[in-house]
């Protein structure tokens, strides 16, 4: 079978750089830490969600000055190319991408947004909720703003605390996009497992050393 690991080194190329690389596995750790962390109120969930919110930032910026594979130009297509390479996927007959694949490639830009979200949503619930954070103070006062928050607010109030309107929204907002992230998170793993038998290679392990078997397909 021509997994990466029965490949000799000298077939083999360079694929994923080390940053990229150290933004991955990073981001795996600060998401889960974020994420098992959401239920209570804590410093270590702040701060695994800055981490996410940095790294993100980070990877948005090496995707226009980052080397080849890392670039959005080398992955993010054209719906018309992702359709087809879905069906081509279904018919067992996907050809095989050196870099991310169609499908994977909208699949991070997705996951980058729903972090992205996720992490500014929280600083506004944490704005809301405790006063804190770069969005405290923007955050009740944008949320306040909308009719459905303001009747929310009105019918939950029991006098306990201006902003505990807004700081339900935001956390159902919140929760909502921090769902959704997981989600996506699971398609991604999914897809994943995926490329790798219908290419017969370790993608995870080449999300470590880097390399690639360098023959296509
Ligand atoms: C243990 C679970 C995970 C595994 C095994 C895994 C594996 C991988 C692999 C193999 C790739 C490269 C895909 C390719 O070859 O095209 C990749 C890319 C990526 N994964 Fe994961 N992943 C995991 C969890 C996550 C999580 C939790 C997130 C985000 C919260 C995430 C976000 C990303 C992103 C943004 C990329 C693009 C990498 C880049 O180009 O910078 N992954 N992942
Ligand atoms: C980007 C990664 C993040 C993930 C995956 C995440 C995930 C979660 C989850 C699952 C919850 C529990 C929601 C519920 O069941 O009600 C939560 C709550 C919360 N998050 Fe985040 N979060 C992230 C980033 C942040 C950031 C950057 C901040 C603020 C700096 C933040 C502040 C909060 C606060 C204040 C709560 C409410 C905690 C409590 O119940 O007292 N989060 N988060």
């Amino acid at each position: 079978m021509n997994t990466n690991e029965t490949v000799p080194a000298r077939d083999q190329i360079r694929v994923w750089d080390p940053l990229v690389r150290l933004f991955h596995w990073s981001l795996v750790a600060a998401f889960a830490i974020a994420w098992l962390t959401g239920d209570e109120e804590s410093r270590l969930h702040e701060f695994a969600g800055y981490t996410v919110i940095g790294l993100v930032l980070f990877r948005v910026l090496w995707g226009f000055v980052g080397t080849k594979h890392a670039r959005f130009r080398d992955f993010a297509c054209r719906p018309s190319t992702v359709l087809a390479y879905a069906r081509d996927l279904l018919a067992g007959k996907a050809r095989r991408y050196l870099g991310h694949n169609p499908l994977g490639g909208v699949m991070i830009i997705a996951l980058l947004l729903s972090l992205l979200v996720t992490g500014v949503t929280g600083m506004a619930l944490l704005g809301a909720k405790e006063g804190r954070g770069p969005l405290a103070g923007v955050a009740t006062n944008t949320v306040t703003l909308t009719p459905a928050v303001i009747s929310k607010a009105v019918a939950d109030d029991d006098g306990e605390g201006e902003h505990e309107g807004a700081e339900s929204a935001w956390g159902e907002v919140h929760e909502f996009f921090a769902n959704l992230t997981l989600l996506l998170v699971v398609l991604h793993v999914a897809g994943v497992i995926m490329g790798s038998l219908a290419h017969r290679e370790n993608l995870v392990r080449a999300m470590f050393t880097g390399r690639k078997r360098a023959q296509i397909p």
